[in-house]
């Protein structure tokens, strides 16, 4: 070790692997069938939602182009939002019945959890849910994505969110393994988004940021300045894709913003968070509610249980990319500001910011605190959570 940097060193050792291939811009579903030949595939599952992408027309101009380039294919349609794992024990028996060697995901991120999970479970002898309870991911057939909504950032993860039917278990999986070896993402194909979906995919992208931006690791400069600037693009940009999903210059920086968000680039070396994510899971899974609308109903809630935890990283936040004037004698009160201007912002956008407007009901907290699995020391980091903190976070977010 080099003894002339000497004490502690705050940011943490990291890896950083993420083999993506991205294809951005006008155009580039045709491009489908080529960059499945490039990334090995012979015979296509090709795997989609409730039915947008066919009456866009996205569906057959990915056909188009797969038959383009002799890639026999196979459709299998009616992802849910809040994909549930029936669809993904149909998808492995089908993917083994017709030798499918590649997997293509087109639709959000629901859809691409889904053809994850089937990709993982295909070629695996045990059933698929163990990697929804904790077995990592290290072999799965290749997934490609082609996606329709800036939202998850599963065309950059890798990760995997499945609900389990019985029991309504909304739980995660992760592993390389199921990183998109391709991702198309076209912002023209956004322009058929309800407003409602795109501001929920925008909350989505803002809480990613800040899962990673509320931190107790001391010295990342580097990565709290991308997560400002990312955040700072969605502020100014998704009220523009709210009032206009056909704009297409703000949609292609959310869409970009999207990615970046979640493949990790400005959450590595530091501690993250993702306890509002746990706890967003529970109303999704019960309700059925976008995700990205329960987590402006859960994120604020969470801000005002922990924010005291580190009052300055909370000023920083609300003076960096809220504009909020920092009060150096009671940086308390910009730390609360902060997170009304975030409460105000989601709100003009017709998202929801209490149970109320989401639809969930008090007497339902007890069961959702206590159906998340908290492990031995608790969900989150900045602040370790059982479940008594997560019944307090929902009733303030009532
Ligand atoms: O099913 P279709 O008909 O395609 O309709 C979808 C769906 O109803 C519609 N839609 C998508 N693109 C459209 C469109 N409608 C018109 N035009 C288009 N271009 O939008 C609705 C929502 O789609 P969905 O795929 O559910 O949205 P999103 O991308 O927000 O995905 C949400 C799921 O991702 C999980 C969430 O928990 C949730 O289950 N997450 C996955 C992550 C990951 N894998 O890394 C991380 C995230 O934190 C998140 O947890
Ligand atoms: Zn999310």
């Amino acid at each position: 070790m080099n003894k002339n940097f000497k004490g502690e060193n705050k940011m943490l050792n990291f890896t950083f692997y993420s083999p993506t291939y991205f294809a951005f811009g006008k155009g580039k579903q045709e491009e489908a069938g080529k960059l499945v030949s490039r990334f090995g595939g012979h015979k296509v599952l090709i795997h989609y939602g409730g039915g947008s992408v066919k009456r866009s027309g996205l569906l057959d101009a990915v056909c188009a182009s797969l038959q383009k380039e002799n890639l026999p294919y196979l459709e299998l349609g009616g992802v849910k939002p809040n994909p549930r794992s029936g669809l993904v024990y149909e998808g492995i028996e089908l993917c083994r019945k017709e030798q499918v060697d590649f997997i293509l995901a087109v639709g959000g991120g629901s859809t691409i959890d889904s053809a994850k999970a089937i990709a993982a479970g295909a070629v695996y002898a045990g059933d698929f849910w163990d990697f929804y309870e904790g077995k990592l991911i290290e072999h799965a057939l290749p997934v490609g994505t082609i996606l329709t909504i800036p939202a998850a950032g599963s065309e950059g993860s890798p990760d995997s969110v499945i609900t389990k039917e019985e029991g309504m278990l909304k739980r995660g999986a992760t592993g390389d393994a199921i990183r998109p070896c391709f991702s198309i993402l076209n912002p023209e194909l956004t322009a058929t988004l309800p407003k409602y979906q795109v501001a929920c995919g925008g909350a989505d992208i803002m809480a990613h940021i800040m899962e990673r931006y509320f931190t107790n690791t001391k010295e990342v400069e580097v990565t709290d300045r991308l997560c400002e600037g990312l955040f700072c693009t969605m502020l100014k940009e998704l009220p523009k894709a709210v009032r206009n999903p056909a704009d297409y210059d703000a949609q292609a920086n959310i869409m970009w913003a999207g990615m970046t968000a979640h493949n990790n680039v400005v959450g590595v070396g530091r501690e993250q968070d993702w306890a509002s994510h746990n706890i967003e899971h529970e109303l999704s899974a019960l309700y059925d509610c976008a995700h990205g609308a329960g987590l402006s109903v859960i994120f604020p809630a969470w801000m005002r249980y922990v924010y005291k935890h580190d009052v300055m990283r909370f000023a920083q936040f609300a003076a960096r990319v809220f504009g909020v004037t920092m009060d150096f004698q009671n940086p308390e009160e910009t730390a609360l500001e902060g997170i009304c201007r975030l409460q105000n912002f989601w709100s003009s956008l017709g998202l929801p910011v209490s149970f109320g407007e989401l639809g969930a009901k008090e007497e339902d907290i007890s069961f959702m605190a206590e159906n998340i699995a908290y492990g031995e020391t608790g969900i989150g980091n900045f602040v370790k959570l059982k479940a008594e903190d997560v019944k307090e976070i929902y009733r303030l977010a009532l």
